[in-house]
C-alpha cells in the first residue's frame, strides 16, 4: 500500500502543513469529529486545486464531510466552471455558496468526484449510503475520472460490513428483495420513512460482517429484482482516499 502523510489541521488560525513525509506526532489534544471531518475537506479542496482547469466539472457528494468539502471549494467557485451533485441536498447546498450546479444528463466528463463514506477497507472498496444518496453516488462515480473518498478515522475498517448495507429498492418490491436478502444471510431492515431522491426506499442490512468478496457481494445484490443500487462501492472503488486521524490527514490508494 502506498501511503503518504499529510499534517493539515488548523490551530488557532495557523495552517500546518508537511506533505509527502510519513510522521507521526502526537498533538497532546483530542480533535474532535467535526475537526477532523474540516481538515479532510481541507486535503480534498488542496487536491481538486491541481487537478482542475476553469471548463472543470467537478462531482459533489452527499453527507456531514461532503458538505464541508462544498463549503470549503466555495472560496475557490472561480477556478471551475460548475458542478453536478450526488443529491438534491447537496445541490441546494451548492447553489446556496452561488456555485453553479448541472444535470448530470447535461455533462460529457467530471474531472473528479469528491465524496464522503461509512465504511473503507485498505482496498478502498467502501460502504455508502448512510445518507440515502447511493444510487446517485454511484451514478457520479461511474462518469467521474477520479473518485476521491474523504472521511475521519472512524469510518476505517479492516473488512466491510459492520455499518448496515444499504440498498435501495423499487417500493413494491420490498418485501422480495428482502426475503432475497435473508437468502443472502442478511437481516434486513426497512428504514422507514425514508424516500430517496429517486422516489425509492431503502433496506439497511445487518450481520453481513466480515464481508469476504466485496465485490462477489456486490454483484450478486445487484442480480436481485427490484434492487436498484446496493452500497457496496467495490467493483469501482475509490481511487484515492484522505483519512483524517488524530495525527493528521494520511492520503491511501489502494492495496492491491
Ligand atoms: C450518503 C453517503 C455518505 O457519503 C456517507 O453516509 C458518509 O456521510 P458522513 O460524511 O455524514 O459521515 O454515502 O449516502
Amino acid at each position: 500500500m502506498r501511503c503518504e502523510m499529510m499534517i493539515l489541521f488548523s490551530l488557532n488560525n495557523h495552517r500546518i502543513i508537511l506533505e509527502k513525509q510519513v510522521i507521526t506526532i502526537t498533538l497532546g489534544y483530542f480533535v474532535d469529529q467535526n475537526e477532523l471531518k474540516q481538515a479532510v475537506a481541507q486535503a480534498a479542496v488542496d487536491y481538486v486545486l491541481e487537478k482542475i482547469e476553469p471548463d472543470s466539472i467537478l462531482g459533489i457528494g452527499t453527507g456531514s464531510t461532503a458538505n464541508c468539502f462544498i463549503d470549503l471549494i466555495a472560496s475557490h467557485k472561480h477556478k471551475f466552471l460548475a458542478t453536478v451533485a450526488s443529491s438534491e441536498g447537496s445541490a441546494e447546498r451548492l447553489k446556496g455558496h452561488g456555485i453553479t450546479v448541472y444535470e448530470l444528463n447535461a455533462v460529457s466528463e467530471v474531472t473528479v468526484y469528491v465524496d464522503g463514506a461509512d465504511e473503507a477497507n485498505p482496498k478502498l472498496e467502501l460502504v455508502k449510503g448512510g445518507g440515502a444518496a447511493l444510487t446517485r453516488e454511484k451514478i457520479v462515480t461511474a462518469v467521474a475520472n477520479e473518485f476521491v473518498c474523504i472521511a475521519d478515522e472512524s469510518k476505517w475498517v479492516e473488512h466491510l460490513g459492520k455499518f448496515p448495507l444499504p440498498i435501495e429498492v423499487i417500493p413494491m418490491a420490498r418485501s422480495y428483495v428482502s426475503r432475497e436478502l435473508v437468502k443472502l444471510g442478511g437481516d434486513p431492515v426497512w428504514r422507514e420513512n425514508v424516500v430517496t431522491d429517486n422516489g425509492n426506499l431503502i433496506i439497511d442490512v445487518h450481520n453481513f460482517h466480515p464481508i469476504g468478496s466485496a465485490c462477489a457481494l456486490e454483484e450478486k445484490i445487484n442480480q436481485i429484482t427490484g434492487v436498484v443500487t446496493n452500497g457496496l462501492f467495490a467493483l469501482k472503488p475509490a481511487d484515492v482516499m484522505f483519512l483524517a486521524t488524530q495525527n493528521g490527514v494520511v492520503k491511501y490508494y489502494p492495496a492491491p
